[in-house]
């Protein structure tokens, strides 16, 4: 079945960096924009050029060295932010520029203290502006999420009108529902004159643990890209994490659709994000975290030794990392005990195993996890006559 394609657009650089304490410098984005080039990602927005004279040089240097993706740059719907983004992606390949303008009834109310009507009026200036200067112009809806259905597509469709190519429809405060934010996106298809001239796309928050969930409801609901981060990182709770969609829609090819992202890049990509970043990946994260692949208690590693489709939906070679793992612990059985030992050179007959998992038990009940070193002094303390 030929599937249809759905772009990665990463925000690691943007979205992802604006974390307190993420900071990176020229170098360092420099570095990660050449491997998400790598990678596969579709468009990499490479910051808000008009935030500091540092985030503007980053972007300047990463458009001139990214080579297939996208290069997108940030702004408000103001003059002097397009302009500076419009200078700060002249040398990519692709440039795009990213424009947009808060349109929940509390952007409008609090942060604008406008009107809807004016709101309309200054995202189609915004769209006309940014695309005197490049032909790729996306716009964002902030806090869509939140937003009134019929007023977002009455302003979708205005800036389809003024040339806008993509439509992010954000759930910037990542309050949605996976069946509000899809019936959302299926909404705007199917009431929005000109929709068929626009890509929509999901940018969806953390903050309730559903931006994957909400992002895949998305794209089953029509939308053809996905705005990620590596990792996950972002605003509070963080982004929707790359590694995680792009991996659901390989493993479920009845949805039909799929990324051109080369998945064996993954897990390196996330611990060169992680260390550039300071920020530690957590060992329970989906796809990239240290026990993802990590089998601890005896029913499952008994299960994985046997066949490894019985506890991983995913072979570990496909996301880059080397293979699954059967980690050492009181809650271990024989089978993992004997498979490890072997490892380390001891093939045990079952009496031996026996001799052995009883001092190990004794052993594991004093440790966190037991280590190749810890099984040499293990089979010692047993002292059965074993051939190495
Ligand atoms: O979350 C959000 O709404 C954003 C926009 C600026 C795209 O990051
Ligand atoms: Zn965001």
């Amino acid at each position: 079945m030929s599937k249809e394609k759905v772009q990665i657009f990463d925000t690691t650089l943007r979205d992802g960096e604006q974390v307190p304490g993420c900071k990176l410098n020229t170098e360092q984005k420099l570095i990660i924009a050449k491997r998400l080039d790598e990678l596969g990602v579709d468009v990499i927005e490479a910051g808000f050029p008009i935030s500091s004279p540092g985030d503007f040089k980053s972007v300047v240097e990463i458009s001139k060295v990214v080579k297939n993706a996208t290069v997108c740059g940030l702004t408000r719907s103001v003059r002097k932010d397009i302009e500076v983004a419009a200078e700060a992606i002249k040398g990519a390949v692709r440039p795009r520029i990213h424009t947009g303008i808060g349109t929940s009834e509390s952007h409008i109310k609090y942060k604008f203290k406008t009107t809807p009507e004016d709101i309309i009026e200054r995202a189609v200036a915004a769209v006309k502006y940014a695309k005197s200067f490049v032909e790729d112009v996306e716009f964002y809806a902030e806090d869509a999420g939140r937003t009134d259905n019929e007023f977002l597509a009455r302003v979708c469709e205005a800036v389809i009108k003024a040339g806008a190519t993509v439509l992010n429809i954000p759930d910037t405060t990542g309050y949605c529902l996976p069946e509000e934010y899809g019936a959302k996106i299926k909404y705007l298809k199917e009431n929005v004159t000109g929709i068929d001239r626009a890509i929509l796309s999901c940018h969806c928050h953390n903050d309730l643990g559903l931006a994957t969930a909400n992002s895949i409801a998305g794209v089953i609901n029509g939308a053809r890209q996905i705005e990620c981060t590596i990792n996950g990182i972002g605003e509070r709770a963080g982004n929707t994490s790359l590694e995680e969609v792009v991996m659901i829609m390989r493993q479920h090819p009845n949805l039909g659709i799929d990324t051109g992202i080369n998945s064996k890049l993954l897990y390196d990509t996330s611990r060169m994000v992680s260390e550039h970043m300071g920020m530690m990946v957590q060992p329970n994260k989906a796809i990239v975290g240290a026990n993802a692949f990590a089998h601890s208690s005896g029913i499952h590693q008994d299960g994985v030794i046997k066949n490894r489709e019985t506890y991983e939906i995913i072979d570990p070679a496909e996301v880059g990392v080397n293979e699954s793992s059967i980690v050492l612990t009181a809650r271990s059985g024989r089978a993992a005990l004997a498979y490890r030992a072997k490892k380390v050179g001891y093939e045990l007959t079952k009496l031996q195993l026996d001799k052995v998992y009883e001092e190990f038990l004794t052993f594991a009940d004093t440790k966190k996890e037991v280590l190749d070193q810890d099984i040499h002094q293990i089979i010692e303390i047993s002292k059965i006559d074993i051939k190495v």
